[in-house]
């Protein structure tokens, strides 16, 4: 291969967050644990398991205390969950997640939609979250959503993404996870992001968090690895959008995303077996078919290899 790829990537499964967030059903809290069980034995050494914020904008991920209480922690597994405010942080500590998440768009209106708050506002909200989070041992990630796109502005300038990134890294965060929220971008535009962010932020503090909403999250993948990107966020099965975010579709696929990095000497720690069982039992759960093209491959086989 004459284009060089990183050895090692982490993937951070996102599913049990971003993709549960979202789906119409609610899976029952035995149900969530029981697949976060099954993720942590596939060789995930990053997965996002719920969310700390208010059981009113999000029902379906209310449960968050009961599913951190519940699952089988794997050791060298590290457990994250989203914290949008003080009051999350102190549910966050007392459920013991290993990292928090904090997060905020890149524009003004999905800001609005999502959180309630101006950027503005935002800033000191998370700064307090972060800098408690810190306090406290915990590894502190930040998303940056609407990086690539907006669903209420359209185009977002990359130096206003930048902005947002160097003001959480400033406030302490640990690294920047870009988010394609509505899945807009194209292997170009990641360029041009990227081309902007690595003026100011190393690589290693960066993560590409590609929704597939239009069929190019792979694609843009393929840009973050050849700029030496090693993290990247995925959903088991392309289970996922955002509820604020209209039209949004899932994350990349978990499954197809280690397919893609499998014999490309990246080591990534996952075992297929393992994923493909963890993608049988949440395709069970949800009651419906997955999006990712390895489940469905894997489904009109009988959920065999
Ligand atoms: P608000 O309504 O402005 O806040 O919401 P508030 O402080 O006025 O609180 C309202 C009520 O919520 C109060 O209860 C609070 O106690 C309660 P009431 O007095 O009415 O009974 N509350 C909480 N309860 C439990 N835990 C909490 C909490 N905070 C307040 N932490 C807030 C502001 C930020 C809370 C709200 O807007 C919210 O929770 N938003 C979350 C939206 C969300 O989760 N969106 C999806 C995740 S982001 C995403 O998917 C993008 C990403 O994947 C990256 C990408 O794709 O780009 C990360
Ligand atoms: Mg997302």
């Amino acid at each position: 291969m004459s284009v060089k790829w990183p050895n090692e990537v982490q993937i951070c499964e996102v599913g049990p967050r971003d993709g549960l967030q979202n789906e119409a059903a609610i899976l029952s809290t035995a149900e969530k644990i029981a697949w976060i069980d099954s993720l942590s034995e596939s060789g995930l050494r990053f997965i996002e398991v719920s969310s700390f914020v208010s059981p009113k904008w999000i029902p379906a991920l209310a449960d968050a205390d009961e599913v951190l209480a519940g699952i089988r922690r794997k050791p060298g597994v590290v457990y994250s969950a989203l914290v949008p405010n003080a009051r999350g942080l102190e549910r966050a500590l007392n459920a013991k997640v290993d990292a928090a998440a904090v997060f905020m768009s890149a524009s003004e209106s999905h800001n609005k939609h999502n959180i309630n708050k101006s950027i503005a506002e935002t800033y000191p909200v998370l700064r307090e979250v972060t800098q408690g989070a810190k306090a406290a041992g915990l590894f502190v990630r930040g998303y940056v959503s609407t990086v690539f796109g907006c669903p209420y502005e359209g185009e977002v300038d990359p130096k206003q993404a930048l902005n947002v990134a160097m003001r959480l890294l400033e406030d302490g965060v640990d690294e920047i996870s870009l988010g394609d929220t509505i899945g807009v971008s194209t292997p170009a535009k990641t360029a041009r992001v990227l081309d902007v962010m690595l003026q100011e932020i190393p690589v290693d503090k960066i993560v590409l968090h590609m929704h597939n909403t239009r069929g190019t999250a792979l694609a843009n993948i393929l840009v973050g690895l050849e700029y030496g990107v090693t993290s990247f966020d995925s959903a088991l099965g392309g289970l996922g959008g955002c509820p604020y975010a209209p039209g949004a579709a899932g994350n990349v696929a978990t499954d197809d995303l280690v397919y893609l990095l499998r014999d490309s000497g990246v080591v990534t720690g996952i075992e297929d077996a393992k994923l493909h069982e963890s993608l049988a039992l949440l395709e069970k759960s949800v009651g419906h078919s997955l999006a990712s093209h390895a489940s469905s491959y894997l489904r009109s086989r009988g959920w065999k290899e």
